[in-house]
């Protein structure tokens, strides 16, 4: 089954609650919060604050991504806000594999992002100790861009390599200009989560309609 992760970065920042109430009553799996520094990548958005705040006004998974420099120095903080699913850039930590004890210490669920100009390959080692492959499909700091064509044989790479590996229960998730045009080929390939922003909060349709839509694209 796959699962549709909205990003609250197309929302309404006025009115996220709002969003988010309406992505879950169209049947969302999880709500996906991007976290920007200005730093590793050029915006800024939200911290651990507002994951605390939406977390009293959901019961859905916070998976959140964190596009943050030395994310080390936030779990804690994340964790203690409610997320449900911790993401790091492998570009962004120097000793990764300690982010990521230290993201499952708190007991939760840890990810591990690449940019489209990382190689599958740099995961090698630490796949073992992940829930979730991050396979970013634009280059991240903005919400509404075209998805990277790459992307969709990075992420049969990465399906590969769990199934050489015999790792099983690891989330493939893309997130970057997914929408009903891209969400077939990306799970045909072995995505089981899809992020969407652009597509789910300014789509052509209703938050439900687009959401529906992307589902339906990718069976
Ligand atoms: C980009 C973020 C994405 C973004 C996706 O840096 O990580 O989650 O919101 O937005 P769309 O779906 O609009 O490409
Ligand atoms: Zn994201």
């Amino acid at each position: 089954m796959i699962k549709i992760a909205p990003s609250i970065l197309s929302a309404d920042f006025a009115r996220l609650a709002d969003g988010v109430a309406e992505a879950e009553a169209a049947g969302a799996d999880w709500i996906h919060v991007d976290v920007m520094d200005g730093h590793f990548v050029p915006n800024i958005t939200i911290g651990p604050p507002v994951v605390a705040a939406l977390r009293k006004v959901t019961d859905l998974p916070l998976d959140v991504h964190l596009m943050i420099a030395a994310p080390e120095r936030y779990v804690d903080a994340f964790a203690d806000a409610g997320a449900d699913i911790l993401t790091v850039h492998q570009e962004a930590t120097t000793h990764l594999h300690r982010t990521v004890q230290a993201i499952k210490h708190r007991a939760i669920r840890a990810g591990v992002s690449l940019n489209p100009a990382t190689p599958a390959h740099t995961l090698g080692e630490i796949l073992p100790y992940l829930d979730l492959v991050l396979v970013m499909s634009v280059n991240p700091g903005f919400g509404g861009q075209s998805f990277v064509p790459t992307s969709t044989a990075k992420i049969a790479r990465i399906r590969r390599m769990l199934a050489d590996g015999g790792i099983h229960d690891v989330e493939v998730q893309v997130d970057g200009g997914i929408g009903p045009d891209t969400a077939g080929e990306v799970t045909a390939a072995g995505a089981t989560v899809l992020v969407a922003g652009a597509a789910v909060f300014g789509g052509v349709g209703t938050v439900a309609e687009n959401i529906t839509a992307i589902r339906t694209a990718a069976r």
